[in-house]
């Protein structure tokens, strides 16, 4: 499974590539909003950072923009992933980019029938929106099992499913269950992974048993 940040701060970037762990990145607009930085300099800023895809999303919801600008974005780096919206417009560009050799992440799935398309229109990645769905009342989780499902039933089905919009630890977990390809997460999910309280029990009793034998091992 590969894990990708959800964040557009650099600093956060930077901090988990350094476990080894990141496997790639994505942003959307409102966190490059909350970055306060330029799109264009700060997704090719990322990409120097991580050795993995970084999905840059289109602002435009118009086909023929939406089109200008997601060939503009792919020129920043190989590494970029162009995110495009689930819409008619968004896949019409998605069969376009994609064929022409650029990664796109059909990002806002919220149901296996979008998923479907997603993967007709040759995209990398479909960014299911578990969190979301399970905001409103709904199964998020249910739908990363029917679209697994519905890939595997398909081996010209290349798309990976990118679970987005996680909450917290245990989405991660039933997601790595379900077989889906990756996820995306705030860096407060990613490092919360790491944690358990006889984790830490346990290291501090070996810590100071290591001590009483008076040695050491350098
Ligand atoms: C995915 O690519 C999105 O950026 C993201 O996961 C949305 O998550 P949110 O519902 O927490 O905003």
């Amino acid at each position: 499974m590969k894990f990708f940040v959800d964040t557009a701060d650099i600093a956060e970037i930077r901090d988990l590539a350094d476990t080894g762990l990141l496997d790639g990145v994505t942003t959307n607009p409102s966190l490059i909003a909350k970055s306060g930085r330029q799109f264009l300099d700060l997704v090719a800023e990322i990409c120097d950072v991580v050795n993995g895809p970084v999905s840059a999303e289109v602002a435009s919801t118009d086909f023929e923009t939406m089109l200008a600008e997601a060939h503009k974005i792919a020129k920043i780096s190989h590494r970029v992933a162009v995110k495009v919206p689930l819409t008619p417009a968004g896949l019409k560009v998605c069969k376009i980019i994609s064929s022409e050799g650029t990664m796109v992440n059909v990002t806002l799935c919220f149901s296996p029938a979008q998923a479907i398309l997603a993967a007709k229109a040759g995209a990398s990645f479909v960014s299911p929106f578990v969190g979301r769905l399970d905001d409103i009342g709904q199964d998020g989780m249910g739908i990363i099992k029917d679209i697994c499902e519905i890939y595997n039933n398909y081996d010209a089905f290349k798309t990976e499913v990118l679970v987005a919009s996680i909450r917290n630890p245990m989405h991660i977990v039933k997601a790595a269950r379900l077989g889906a390809h990756v996820v995306t997460a705030p860096a407060s999910v990613l490092k919360q992974l790491f944690n358990h309280p006889l984790t830490d029990k346990g290291l501090s009793q070996f810590v100071d048993d290591w001590k009483k034998t008076g040695q050491s091992i350098l």
